[in-house]
Formats: C-alpha cells, sequence, structure tokens
C-alpha cells in the first residue's frame, strides 16, 4: 500500500505523448527467493533521506510479469548467470603487459564481496567517486597495462555481473556523507531535473508514478539493485548508465554518456535511494 499521495503533476507535451493508466499486471506481493534458499529483499522501507518521498522501495523485480519474475528464481533459467561464467574466466586470464590476471591480486570474487553493495564510492588516493567500472578500468590500466575497457562494455558487465553474483543477497549501502556528499547532491538535483521536449524528470515516472502502466510498460521505482540487468528485449546484459540514457532518451531530451560525471553522480543518488534492498543481479527484466 502506498501511503503517501502520488503528485503526478507533469508537462503539457508528457500527457499527450504518455498516458499512465492503472497497473493490470504483476503479483507486487511475489518474494524472490533464488535456487529455493536466498532471500532477496525486494521491498522495504525507504531510506532516511527519502523520508519526504517514498514509504518503501521496491525493486524492479516486482513490477515484472510471472514469467520474467521466475526466470530470476532459478540460475540455471536465468540468462544473466552466463556472463557472471564468462566474468570468473576474465578474472582468471592474464592481460596487458605487465603479464598478470586479476586473480593474481585478489583471491577471488569472494574477497571483492562487499563491492557491489557499496559502489558508487569516495575513493581517496584518486580524490573522486568511482562507479565499479572505474575502479576496474583503473585495475586493468594501472594494474595490469592493459586497456581501458569501453563504459558498459560486454567485458566489464559480465565482471559486474560476477561481482554481483558475490554480493547476492546483501543490502545495498552506498555512502551518501562525507567526502561522496557533494557529487551526492548533483545526482539529486539531476533526478528532479526536468528534461526533453516532455519535460520529465526521473521522479515524474519513477517516483510519482511507478505502480502505473506506462503505453504497455509497468512503471518501477528505477531502482538499480538488480543490475547488471539481463533485458530481454535485447537479450543481453545491459548496465546502468546505458539504462539512464535509454530513459533520458525517451523523454526527447539530448542525453549524458555513460562515464560522464553526469551519469556517475546520477548513479551514486539512485544507488543511494535503494539502500536496504538486496543486490540481486544478474536481473531480469523485460
Ligand atoms: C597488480 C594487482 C592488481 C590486479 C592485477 C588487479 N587489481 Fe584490483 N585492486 C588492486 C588494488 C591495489 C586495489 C585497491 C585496494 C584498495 O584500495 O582497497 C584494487 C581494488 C579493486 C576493486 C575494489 C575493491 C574494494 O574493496 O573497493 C575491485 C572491484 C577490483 N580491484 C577488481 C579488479 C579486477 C576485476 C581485476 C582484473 C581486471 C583487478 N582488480 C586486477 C590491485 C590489483
Ligand atoms: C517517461 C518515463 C520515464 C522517465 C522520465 C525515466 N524512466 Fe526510467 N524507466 C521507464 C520505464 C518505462 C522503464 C521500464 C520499466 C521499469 O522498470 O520501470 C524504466 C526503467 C528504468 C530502470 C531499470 C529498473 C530495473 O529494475 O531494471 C532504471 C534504473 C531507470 N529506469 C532509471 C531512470 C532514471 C535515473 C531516470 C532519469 C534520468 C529515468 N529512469 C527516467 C520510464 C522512465
Amino acid at each position: 500500500m502506498k501511503t503517501k499521495m502520488h503528485r503526478t503533476v507533469l508537462g503539457a507535451a508528457a500527457l499527450s505523448a504518455f498516458a499512465f493508466a492503472a497497473p493490470v499486471l504483476a503479483d507486487e506481493d511475489a518474494e524472490l527467493i533464488v535456487n529455493g534458499d536466498l532471500s532477496i529483499v525486494t521491498k522495504t522501507a525507504a531510506p532516511a533521506h527519502l523520508s519526504d518521498s517514498l514509504d518503501e522501495i521496491l525493486s524492479g523485480w516486482r513490477f515484472r510479469n510471472d514469467d520474467t519474475q521466475v526466470m530470476q528464481m532459478d540460475d540455471f533459467d536465468n540468462p544473466g548467470m552466463l556472463g557472471a561464467d564468462v566474468g570468473l574466466d576474465q578474472f582468471a586470464a592474464v592481460m596487458g603487459s605487465e603479464g598478470k590476471s586479476c586473480a593474481d591480486c585478489h583471491d577471488g570474487p569472494e574477497s571483492l564481496s562487499t563491492v557491489r553493495a557499496t559502489y558508487p564510492k569516495w575513493n581517496e588516493a584518486a580524490g573522486e567517486v568511482r562507479t565499479m567500472q572505474m575502479q576496474i578500468n583503473d585495475c586493468l590500466t594501472n594494474q595490469m597495462g592493459a586497456e581501458a575497457e569501453k563504459y558498459d562494455s560486454a567485458k566489464m558487465l559480465n565482471f559486474e555481473a560476477m561481482l554481483a553474483v558475490a554480493a547476492r543477497g546483501t543490502p545495498v549501502n552506498v555512502a551518501i556523507d562525507g567526502p561522496a556528499q557533494s557529487v551526492w547532491e548533483t545526482g539529486k538535483e539531476l533526478y528532479y531535473t526536468r528534461f526533453g521536449q516532455l519535460e520529465l524528470s526521473c521522479a515524474n515516472c519513477h517516483e510519482d508514478n511507478y505502480g502505473n502502466m506506462i503505453r504497455a510498460d509497468h512503471l518501477s521505482q528505477g531502482q538499480v539493485n538488480g543490475f547488471p540487468t539481463y533485458r530481454l528485449k535485447n537479450a543481453k546484459l545491459n548496465g546502468i548508465q546505458s539504462r539512464f540514457k535509454g530513459c533520458v532518451r525517451d523523454t526527447r531530451a539530448e542525453t549524458f554518456n555513460p562515464g560522464s560525471p553526469e551519469f556517475i553522480a546520477l548513479e551514486l543518488y539512485v544507488a543511494s535511494r535503494g539502500n536496504g534492498l538486496s543486490v540481486e543481479g544478474p536481473s531480469v527484466r523485460n
């Protein structure tokens, strides 16, 4: 039950382009248990910083239809797990001029099991907020003498899927205070900025209208705890910032690129809106 009023204040252009309708599908009360034994928190109390706008936070899994939900309940049916397996192979493979593999310095993905839940994260030595991909690129280039990977490349998403599996079930807990705070504030501002001809902000869809239908899609809160996400639509793993790009493009706006300072800040902010949900990737979405 949503107890807070949903403010449906949309630009005139948005109203003519989209009609938000009451939901018809999806069992919002379903519970996600993976492989019959790993309980995933897909619904919990909103973190304190959201107390003015949301009472509870919900994983996108709750908004998908039964068939899509079921695919994520068993690793054999979850096509995203193939990426995690390839990620493991990549982890053991020698890359770059130093003749090193990730495994030469990191015991295994288990030794990195806190990463998925806590990134984006402030890196003191570099003096910047780093996403997982920025950190992996730092290891590739500065530790291994290898080429940097493009943002959201298949290789990067395989690494991310592997790190998500290592962290699966642990609560998302990104830090928003201390030195990361100003980046977080920038991300928050972007989240509430209306973009494009449709004059829609992330919040107009994912905060004011989640649970409603938009065209044929059941709108979720746009959480990122499930990333990387295997989308049935394009049959591959998808990254967080590429998803942001698609959403901004849908408002008919010029968009930022994955890896841009704007999307790094937005990723930190959106991740913090999911503090308390479980890491659930690789997830399955339509
Ligand atoms: C030559 C050693 C070396 C290699 C090879 C290496 N790393 Fe790292 N990695 C480091 C060091 C050093 C850190 C920083 C540790 C710290 O500050 O906590 C780090 C940090 C990380 C972190 C963040 C850990 C955290 O707790 O925040 C991740 C994720 C990571 N590496 C992934 C990888 C991956 C994936 C590869 C292979 C592509 C790789 N690393 C290869 C040395 C290495
Ligand atoms: C016009 C409405 C609209 C706007 C504006 C919008 N999105 Fe979305 N977004 C969608 C739809 C539709 C989906 C697919 C269904 C769902 O998961 O909500 C989606 C999906 C997502 C997802 C995937 C969620 C998951 O569980 O896989 C994320 C993350 C997301 N959006 C973030 C954002 C961010 C950040 C912004 C602002 C830059 C934004 N969206 C703006 C409509 C919108």
